[in-house]
């Protein structure tokens, strides 16, 4: 590993190995070390051996689930939409070679103390438990108005400005009732608090028009996930790196940060000094550097022998409790996956539920969730606070990434590794246009 790199990446998150893999094919010689013993960082996936020593130290894991080698859960629950940003990138870089991705079958929500399938058409607003009889031809005509908007044919527009009207004046405008807006905003636009209410329509309209056009593009539900768990994804790009030169090594704590007029210039490790004039790291290696958003997430990991209740036994599903159906200012999300995408033992089911943290007795916050999520084989829960860089970058040159939000989809991890990417190079991150049908079946699983 001695010698000089253009970039030296710190930690083997999924922000720092998509950024290792598009700097790599930008033909930087990147050298990416982690003090971990394997690939994932804070968005690993772990067999139970591990989960248990992590989140159960007194009580290891003794086979009571099966062979450990079959499970693999997430550390940060989030599913990709098939639309969003994280798709493009893995279709762009052909990372989906590496990879097998299935689609989630449901995406539920929470409303007057039970779930139901988020209606993603007309059709299905119309037959939707959601709503009373008049409240979905109302849903109907404002998903009618959703879908026929065209920028450049103001007939299409209903006269409104997207960049003017609040968001709440346009649900007003087609009479829409709190509960339903509650499921729009939360379930469909995926924001994860009511802020949006009193902002300009444009961007959640960006974003059920993302939701539907994920759900339309295969199907059941938005989302998909890749087969073995997301850890398959950070470790995909770290192919992608090595295959374009990167140089990679775990288990490698980093003794010394080196500086030359106050600007990063390298690293010390038991291997020796790697010199760069650029590092990018997760928040762990640079402590001093990053400050707490004031928040904390708590993540349960719950597993189950049985599919969740009221979902038409899915082998996986999204499910989201918008914060004013259960008296909160976040809501809760529960994301469940199975044997069906290789994530655990046959028989059984995993749901890990994660929301911000708003009192001093959080687990007692996730109740709702439970009560959802029907009874539990076991419960294992860790609360983690989330970091941000406090400067740029600009000055010494390392680029510290953010950590992972409880929201339940990667769209804000990709908008971080845009806003790296530029602060690195200097411009902005350009992804090819269209993937070629042959890489579409490929990333669907379902060639
Ligand atoms: C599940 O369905 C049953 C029967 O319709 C209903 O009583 C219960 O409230 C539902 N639970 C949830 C969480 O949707
Ligand atoms: C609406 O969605 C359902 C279920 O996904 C599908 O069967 C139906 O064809 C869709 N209808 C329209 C008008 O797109």
């Amino acid at each position: 590993m001695e010698g000089d790199y253009d970039v030296i990446v710190l930690g083997t998150g999924l922000t720092e190995c998509i950024l290792s893999g598009l700097l790599s094919i930008d033909g930087k010689k990147v050298l990416h070390i982690d003090k971990q013993d394997y690939y994932g960082g804070e968005s690993a996936s772990l067999n139970l051996t591990q989960l248990y020593s992590k989140f159960k130290p007194s009580k290891p894991y003794s086979d009571q689930f099966g062979k450990d080698r079959d499970w693999c859960v997430d550390l940060i629950p989030k599913f990709l939409m098939s639309n969003g940003e994280l798709t493009n990138i893995l279709v762009h870089t052909d990372v989906t070679r590496y990879m097998e991705f299935k689609q989630i079958s449901g995406s539920y929500v929470y409303r007057g103390g039970r779930i139901a399938k988020v209606p993603s058409n007309q059709t299905e607003a119309i037959s939707s438990p959601l709503m009373g009889f008049f409240e979905k031809r109302r849903m109907k005509n404002f998903l009618e108005f959703i879908i026929k908007y065209k920028e450049d044919e103001v007939s299409t527009h209903g006269g409104v400005d997207l960049d003017k009207i609040t968001m709440d004046e346009l649900y007003n405008k087609y009479g829409l009732e709190r509960g339903t807006k509650d499921f729009i905003g939360h379930a469909m636009a995926l924001w994860s608090n009511d802020d949006y209410l009193s902002q300009p329509a444009r961007e959640t309209y960006d974003r059920i028009v993302l939701y539907l056009g994920s759900v339309a593009r295969y199907g059941k539900s938005p989302y998909i996930y890749p087969l073995y768990g997301l850890g398959e994804l950070p470790q995909g790009f770290a192919r992608l790196s090595a295959i374009y030169g990167g140089t990679f090594m775990l288990d490698t704590p980093i003794e010394e940060v080196l500086y030359e007029d106050g600007k990063f210039a390298g690293v010390k490790t038991k291997e020796g000094v790697a010199k760069a004039p650029v590092v990018i790291a997760d928040p762990t290696y640079f402590p001093e550097k990053v400050k707490s958003t004031g928040q904390k997430v708590i993540r349960a990991m719950c597993i189950l022998d049985h599919p969740i209740p009221n979902t038409s036994d899915a082998d996986s599903a999204q499910i989201i409790i918008p914060q004013n159906q259960v008296g909160r200012k976040n809501d809760i999300y529960i994301a469940t996956v199975s044997s069906a995408h290789n994530i655990c033992a046959k028989g059984y089911y995993l749901a890990i539920i994660s929301t911000i943290i708003e009192t001093d007795k959080p687990h007692l916050e996730l109740e709702p969730a439970f009560k959802v999520i029907g009874a539990t084989k076991d419960v294992l829960m860790g609360i983690a606070e989330l970091y941000e860089p406090i400067e740029d970058g600009s000055k010494d040159h390392i680029y510290i990434s953010k950590s992972y939000d409880p929201s339940s989809h990667f769209e804000s991890t990709t908008d971080d590794v845009k806003d790296i990417y530029k602060r690195v190079t200097g411009h902005d991150l350009v992804l090819k246009k269209r993937a070629t049908v042959e890489e579409e079946a490929e990333l669907a699983g379902l060639s």
